[in-house]
C-alpha cells in the first residue's frame, strides 16, 4: 500500500466514525455535602448545602465532554444526586434518583458521578434526589455548544443564570414527615428566591437578600432559567422588557418573544434580554410568582424579585437608588388559559442542524391518568387529610412505593424479586369521566411497579389529569430521555380525535411538561436508552404522595446497546 493510499484509508475512516472525537475533555468537580447556617428574612437555619453554598456551584460543560463529580457525604442525612435533564446514555448508574438507580450515599461515605453529555446544549441543573434535600442541594448545569459551533441566534453579550428555589424558615424535612404522618398537604413555604436570594417585597429582607443584575444598554443578555421550586410553577417577566425564549430543557426552540414566561419546577429555559438602546431613568424589578390552580392557601402566594439596574457612566451610582422603581405585572394565580397558551406556543427549531427526530410510527401505547387520591387513615390515628383521610397520589391508580434496595442494582443482576414487580398498568383499570365527578371508590393500590420495554421501543403516552381530589396541573418529568410533546388539550383525551390535530413536526422536545389542569398531554421518545427511568410529578409533595413510576428499558442486541456494570464505589443499601 502506498503512503497516500494509507493515509486516505486511515482519513476515511477517521471520518466515517465521527463520535471519536479527540477532544473530550473532563470536568472534574467536588461535592463536599455539608450544613452551614444560612439566614433569609431574619431566620437562620442550618441548611444542606454543596461546598456551603445555596444555591450550589454551577457545572459548565461543553456539548460531548465528560463531567466527573466526586460528592462527599458529611451530613446526617442519606443523599444522592440527579442531574436533572441529561440523558445519561448508557450511564444510568450516574442518574442518582434514590432507590430508582442506586442507593442513597450515606454519611462519611462518597461516590463518583461520572456521565458524558451527548446531543444537547442549553441550561440543565442538579439537585439532590431524596425527600425534600433538593430544597437547598441545587445547581445550575450549563452547557456550551461545541467549541467552534455557534447558537442558533445571536450572541450574548453576557449569560446569567436566574435559579428560582423556595426558602422554608423552618427545616423543610420536618414539614414533609408531618405532612406523611398527618395525611394532611403540608405547610407552604415562606419565600421564592432568585439566586438563593428572596428580594425586596419580603418582611425582613436586606439590600443583600435581593438579586440585582446590573446591565448596559443597548446589548443583549441571554438569561439561563431554571425552576428549582420544590412545589411551585412560577410566573416570570421583567417590567418594561421583552423576552425572547431560545431554547428549553436544553433543546432549541422557534424563538418565542413573550413578557411573561411560565416555568415548571423542573423546566429550563434559555431566554434573550435585549436591553435599552440607551440608559433609561428608570429601574426595573423581575417578579416571579406561582401559577397554582388549588384553593388559595394551599400554596405559597409571594412573590420573589430582583432588580435589573443599568449602569450609566454619565450618572453617579448614588443616584440609581433615587430612579423610579417599575413593576411587571404578572397573571392572576390561577390563570391557566395563559398557562395553556403559553406552552401551546413553544415549537422545536427543528432546522438541518438541529433536526426534531420525532418518532413518526408507534410501537406501543400507553394512557396514564395523573392525580391526587386519599388512602384511610389507620386505625388509632386521627389523620386531617379530606374527610379525615389521608392524601396519596397516583399513577393509574397506583401510588409508588419506595422499595428498600435500588431497583436498577435488581434489575442488572436479574434480582427483581421482592424489590419490584412488571405489571404497571399501561391503562387506568377502570375508566371513569376523569375530569368530571369522580367516582366513590378510585382503588387505589400501592407498589413498585414499572413498564418493561424492549430497546428501541417507540412509546406514545397520554397523561390525563383526574378531578379526584380537585384537577390540578402536574409537572411530570422523565428521566434518560427527552420526550416531544404532541399536544395538549382540556377535558378528557379522546383517542379518536385528538390524535389527528399531533404536531410530528416541530414539536418542542424536553423532560418535564405540564400535564394540564383538568387535561392531557400526549408525548412521544424513543427508549433507546438502557436502564431503569424514573417518571414523578416535580411538585415534591406529589412525587412524596407517590405520583412517580419507573420504566425498564431493555438491553439492545449489541455492545453499544448494553448498561455497562455499575461503578465499584455504588452504595449499598
Ligand atoms: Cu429533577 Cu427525578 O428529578
Amino acid at each position: 500500500m502506498t503512503a497516500a493510499t494509507f493515509i486516505a484509508l486511515t482519513l476515511s475512516i477517521l471520518f466515517a466514525l465521527p463520535h471519536l472525537s479527540f477532544a473530550t475533555t473532563t470536568r472534574n468537580y467536588k461535592f463536599d455535602i455539608r450544613l452551614k447556617n444560612i439566614t433569609r428574612l431574619c431566620h437562620t437555619r442550618s441548611v444542606a448545602t454543596v461546598n456551603g453554598r445555596m444555591p450550589g456551584p454551577r457545572i459548565v460543560a461543553r456539548e460531548g465532554d465528560r463531567v466527573i463529580v466526586k460528592v462527599v457525604n458529611h451530613i446526617p442525612n442519606n443523599v444522592t444526586l440527579h442531574w436533572h435533564g441529561v440523558r445519561q446514555l448508557r450511564s444510568g448508574w450516574s442518574d442518582g434518583p434514590s432507590y430508582v438507580t442506586q442507593c442513597p450515599i450515606q454519611t462519611g461515605q462518597s461516590y463518583v458521578y461520572n456521565f458524558t453529555i451527548v446531543g444537547q446544549r442549553g441550561t440543565l441543573w442538579w439537585h439532590a434526589h431524596i425527600s425534600w434535600m433538593r430544597s437547598s442541594v441545587y445547581g445550575p448545569i450549563i452547557i456550551l455548544p461545541k467549541l467552534g459551533v455557534p447558537y442558533p441566534f445571536i450572541k450574548p453579550y453576557k449569560e446569567i443564570p436566574i435559579i428560582f428555589g423556595e426558602w422554608f424558615n423552618v427545616d423543610p424535612e420536618a414539614v414533609i414527615a408531618q405532612s406523611l404522618q398527618t395525611g394532611a398537604g403540608p405547610n407552604v413555604s415562606d419565600a421564592y428566591t432568585i439566586n438563593g436570594l428572596p428580594g425586596p417585597l419580603y418582611n425582613c429582607s436586606t439590600t443583600k437578600d435581593t438579586f440585582k443584575l446590573k446591565v448596559k444598554a443597548g446589548k443583549t443578555y441571554l438569561l439561563r432559567m431554571i425552576n428549582a421550586a420544590l412545589n411551585d410553577e412560577l410566573f416570570f417577566s421583567i417590567a418594561g422588557h421583552n423576552l425572547t425564549v431560545v431554547d428549553a430543557d436544553a433543546v432549541y426552540v422557534k424563538p418565542l418573544d413573550t413578557d411573561i414566561l411560565l416555568i415548571t419546577p423542573g423546566q429550563t429555559y434559555n431566554v434573550l434580554l435585549r436591553t435599552k438602546p440607551s440608559a433609561p431613568n428608570a429601574t426595573y424589578l423581575m417578579t416571579a410568582r406561582p401559577y397554582a390552580t388549588t384553593a388559595s392557601g394551599t400554596f405559597d402566594n409571594t412573590t420573589v424579585a430582583g432588580i435589573l439596574e443599568y449602569v450609566n457612566p454619565l450618572r453617579a451610582s448614588s443616584s440609581s437608588s433615587k430612579l423610579p422603581l417599575l413593576t411587571p405585572k404578572l397573571p392572576n394565580f390561577n390563570d391557566t388559559a395563559f398557562a395553556a397558551n403559553f406552552t401551546g406556543k413553544l415549537r422545536s427549531l427543528a432546522s438541518a442542524q438541529f433536526p426534531a427526530n420525532v418518532p413518526q410510527t408507534v410501537d406501543k401505547r400507553f394512557f396514564f391518568t395523573v392525580g391526587l387520591g386519599t388512602k384511610p387513615c389507620p386505625k388509632n390515628q386521627t389523620c386531617q387529610g379530606p374527610n379525615g383521610t389521608k392524601f396519596t397520589a397516583t399513577v393509574n391508580n397506583v401510588s409508588w412505593t419506595l422499595p428498600t434496595t435500588a431497583l436498577l442494582q435488581a434489575h442488572y443482576f436479574g434480582q427483581s424479586k421482592g424489590v419490584y414487580t412488571t405489571d404497571f398498568p399501561i391503562t387506568p383499570p377502570f375508566p371513569f369521566n376523569y375530569t368530571g365527578t369522580p367516582p366513590n371508590n378510585t382503588f387505589v393500590t400501592n407498589g413498585t411497579k414499572v413498564v418493561v420495554l424492549p430497546f428501541n421501543t417507540s412509546v406514545e403516552l397520554v397523561m390525563q389529569d383526574t378531578s379526584i381530589q380537585g384537577a390540578e396541573s402536574h409537572p411530570l418529568h422523565l428521566h434518560g430521555f427527552n420526550f416531544f410533546v404532541l399536544g395538549q388539550g382540556f377535558g378528557n383525551y379522546d383517542p379518536s380525535k385528538d390524535p389527528s390535530k399531533f404536531n410530528l413536526v416541530d414539536p418542542v422536545e424536553r423532560n418535564t411538561v405540564g400535564v394540564p389542569d383538568g387535561g392531557w398531554v400526549a408525548v412521544r421518545f424513543l427508549a433507546d436508552n438502557p436502564g431503569v427511568w424514573f417518571m414523578h410529578c416535580h411538585l415534591e409533595v406529589h412525587t412524596s404522595w407517590g405520583l412517580k413510576m419507573a420504566w425498564v428499558v431493555n438491553d439492545g442486541p449489541l455492545p453499544n446497546q448494553k448498561l455497562p456494570p455499575p461503578p465499584s464505589d455504588l452504595p449499598k443499601c
